[in-house]
C-alpha cells in the first residue's frame, strides 16, 4: 500500500493484558477524534484482525474506562497470526474498512506481529508499550508495570504479616517472564531480605547463610522474592533445593500469579498510557512508522520495532547492588 494521508486508523491491545491499557486506549481514540480520525478498534488483538471483528469507536465509547484494568477491546495471544495464511485474513479485513494505518497496544510478540504485517503488506504500525513486565527496549517503564509492582508489594505487606507472626521463610514469586524487573521493584518497596532475578546469578550457598545470618542477629522472619523467569525454576525450584536445609525457618512458597495482572491502574501507569497514546497518533499524523513509542528520563521517545524487539532491556547493575545492601 502506498503512504497516503491517514484518514482512518484501527487500534487493538494484544497479548497479556496490563493495567492501562483502557486509558492508553482511551488517549489514542481521543487524540484520534480530535485531528477527525475515523477509529476503529479491533477486538481481541490479532485475532479479532483475522476475523474482522471491528467496531466504530468515538470520542464517547471510551468514557469512564481510564480508571478500569483490563482491556475493554479484550486481547489474545494469536497463534493463527504468526502464519501467512493469518495474516493475509487479516489484510483483507483492514483493506475492506479502508484502514490507513494501525495503533498496537502489547508487548514483544505484539510488536514482532507489527513488524512482520507491516514489512508484508505495507501499512504503517505504531507501538505502544503495554506490559506488566516492563521488558520493552526504548522505555523506561512500560504501562501495566506500575500497578502490578503496587500489587506485588501490597501482597508481600500481608504476606509479611503472617512471616512475622510465625517467625517464618517466605519465597514469593512474582510475574514478569524472562524478565527480573517486577521482582526487583517489589522487594526494594518490601523490603525483603533478598530478590532472585535472572539477570543476575543465583549462589544458593550465599542465599543461605544471608537467611541463616538474619536469623542469627534476630530477625524473626524472612521475605525472599523471586521471579517467575528464574532458571532455577522460580519459587517453588528455589524452595525444593534448599529448604529441607532451613527446615526450623518452616519455608512457604507463595505465587502471587495473575492477582498482579488486575486492578485499577495507579497514577503512574494512566498518566504514562495516556501520553503514550497521545504521543501514539501525533507521531502517526507526523510520517512515522513501524515504531515504538517510550518515554526516556521523562521525555517521549521512539525507536524502530526492529530495536525494540531484539535489544535486551536489563535492570541496572546499581539497583540490583542496592537491593542487597539495603536488606542487610
Ligand atoms: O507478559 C505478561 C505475563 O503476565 C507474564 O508476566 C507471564 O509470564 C505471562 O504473561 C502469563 O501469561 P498467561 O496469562 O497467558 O498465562
Amino acid at each position: 500500500m502506498e503512504r497516503k494521508d491517514i484518514r482512518r486508523i484501527a487500534v487493538f491491545t494484544s497479548g497479556g493484558d496490563a493495567p492501562g491499557m483502557n486509558a492508553a486506549l482511551r488517549a489514542v481514540v481521543r487524540t484520534a477524534a480530535w485531528n477527525k480520525l475515523h477509529v476503529y478498534g479491533i477486538e481481541r488483538g490479532y485475532e479479532g484482525m483475522i476475523d474482522g471483528h471491528f467496531q466504530r469507536l468515538e470520542r464517547r465509547d471510551v468514557a469512564n474506562i481510564i480508571q478500569r484494568g483490563g482491556t475493554m477491546l479484550r486481547t489474545a495471544r494469536s497463534k493463527r497470526f504468526m502464519t501467512p495464511e493469518g495474516r493475509r485474513a487479516a489484510y483483507e479485513h483492514l483493506k475492506a474498512y479502508d484502514i490507513d494505518a494501525c495503533i498496537a497496544i502489547g508487548g514483544n510478540g505484539t510488536f514482532t506481529g507489527a513488524k512482520v504485517f507491516s514489512e508484508e503488506f505495507k501499512i504503517p504500525f505504531i507501538g505502544i508499550p503495554g506490559t506488566i513486565d516492563n521488558d520493552l527496549y526504548g522505555t523506561d517503564y512500560t504501562i501495566g508495570f506500575d500497578t502490578a509492582v503496587n500489587t506485588a508489594i501490597d501482597a508481600v505487606d500481608k504476606i509479611r504479616d503472617t512471616a512475622d507472626s510465625h517467625n517464618r521463610l517466605f519465597f514469593v514469586e512474582v510475574m514478569g517472564r524472562n524478565s527480573g524487573y517486577i521482582a526487583l521493584y517489589t522487594a526494594i518497596g518490601s523490603g525483603a531480605s533478598s530478590v532472585l532475578i535472572p539477570e543476575s546469578e543465583t549462589d544458593l550457598e550465599d542465599l543461605k547463610s544471608v537467611l541463616r545470618k538474619n536469623k542469627a542477629r534476630g530477625k524473626l522472619f524472612s521475605v525472599v522474592i523471586v521471579a517467575e523467569g528464574h532458571p532455577m525454576g522460580g519459587a517453588t525450584g528455589i524452595a525444593e533445593k534448599i529448604q529441607h536445609e532451613l527446615a526450623s525457618m518452616e519455608p512457604k512458597v507463595t505465587v502471587i500469579g495473575h492477582l498482579q495482572r488486575g486492578g485499577a491502574p495507579t497514577a503512574s501507569d494512566r498518566l504514562l498510557a495516556s501520553r503514550l497514546g497521545f504521543a501514539a497518533v501525533e507521531l502517526l499524523l507526523q510520517g512515522a512508522e513501524n515504531i515504538a513509542v517510550g518515554i526516556v528520563n521523562g521525555e517521549v521517545t521512539s525507536m524502530p520495532f526492529e530495536d525494540a524487539i531484539t535489544k535486551q532491556k536489563i535492570p541496572s547493575d546499581e539497583m540490583i547492588r542496592m537491593a542487597s545492601i539495603l536488606a542487610i
